[in-house]
């Protein structure tokens, strides 16, 4: 195929909503998340404000590290499962939550392709940079898949999902970013689901599972200091967003497993007291020595719970898959009366 028969068949085949800057969702005031955050006790800040283009790339980087074990186990569960899947959902339009650099997506859709099933694949992302990026390369690399991207949170794109084009739909959330949201998000966000899908349709999970300390604690601090860097960078995205003068060099990353509430938990920790200014917000913040941002909450799940919360909201698991050592799991649902 010729450079510009290629890149006009990649353009009938790609279509991208941009959800953002959609004004019907822009319901939060400018930088309130900030403003409460900092001035609770304690401080906290939310996990989105890792993720700056800078922040995307080192989380990119802590997926490879030897430390990191979550990835790759993922990845070689869907590496062994991935075919299992399609068989179980047959002809399905895939829809990914936090696609990122769809690197496990390809297991997914080889999985599809390799069943003589269509590829329809709709991701999700709120950095449309990456998100569109990836879905070029996927369609130059896939030559029937079909793709619509969404821009936007996942609570926008799940609101605007509409009704499935192909015969079944999955939506797939991976890399267990569920563990990211407290009990109570948890339990909306399940909930979210639930509304986007329909009967009969499915929803692929993938959770951290509970394992020794030693283990977490290093997935966390790991040698090379990326985690450290990751953690440090969201006070360098929000000193951009909103005129704010924390000096990096005056916190300290600090994480560790938190085993009553099962989860690793992400701070931030002040070196000496000091007094943050951030002009676009008209907000001044004390912090005194070794006082804390908690940046990141990382739960690590009971299967067996995990499932009853999920038959609660009619997400019924119809498969789980795990590794030899059981660090991780994959369950694959479909919403059913319950
Ligand atoms: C995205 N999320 C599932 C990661 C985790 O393990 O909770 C984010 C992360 N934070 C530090 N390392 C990785």
């Amino acid at each position: 195929m010729t450079v510009s028969k290629e890149l006009s068949s990649i353009s009938q085949r790609l279509q991208v909503r941009h959800l953002l800057k959609d004004t019907r969702f822009q319901t939060e005031s400018y930088g309130a998340d900030v403003v409460q955050g900092l001035t609770q006790t304690p401080k906290t800040l939310p996990p989105r404000y890792f993720y700056d283009d800078w922040g995307s790339q080192l989380f990119e980087q802590i997926c490879e590290l030897p430390e990191y074990y979550v990835t790759r186990t993922e990845t070689a569960i869907l590496e062994k499962y991935a075919g299992e899947i399609a068989q179980v959902t047959g002809v399905c339009e895939i829809v990914e939550l936090g696609s990122g650099s769809s690197t496990k997506t390809r297991l997914i859709l080889d999985a599809y392709q390799a069943a003589g099933l269509p590829l329809y694949y709709l991701p999700i992302d709120v950095s449309a940079g990456i998100l569109e990026s990836s879905a070029k390369q996927l369609l130059v690399d896939y030559p029937t898949l079909r793709v619509q991207a969404l821009a936007g949170t996942y609570e926008m794109a799940l609101s605007q999902l509409g009704d499935a084009v192909l015969a079944n739909r999955m939506i797939c959330f991976l890399g267990s970013t569920l563990g990211n949201l407290n009990p109570q998000e948890c339990d909306e966000f399940l909930s979210q689901i639930t509304a986007a899908l329909q009967l009969g349709e499915y929803f692929l999970l993938g959770v951290d599972l509970q394992k020794p300390k030693d283990i977490l604690d290093a997935a966390y601090n790991d040698r090379q200091g990326v985690t450290a860097a990751f953690n440090l960078n969201m006070l360098t995205h929000v000193n951009r967003l909103y005129g704010g003068n924390f000096d990096v060099s005056q916190f300290t990353h600090w994480a560790f497993y938190n085993e009553d509430e099962q989860q690793i938990e992400m701070h931030l920790r002040s070196d000496r007291p000091q007094s943050i200014h951030f002009d676009a917000l008209n907000l001044s913040v004390n912090f005194e020595t070794d006082e804390t941002i908690r940046t990141e909450i990382s739960r690590k799940f009971n299967l067996e719970k995990i499932q009853q919360e999920l038959k609660a909201k009619g997400l019924i698991p119809q498969h789980v898959w795990t590794d030899e050592q059981s660090w991780f799991g994959l369950i694959l649902c479909q919403l059913q009366l319950s």
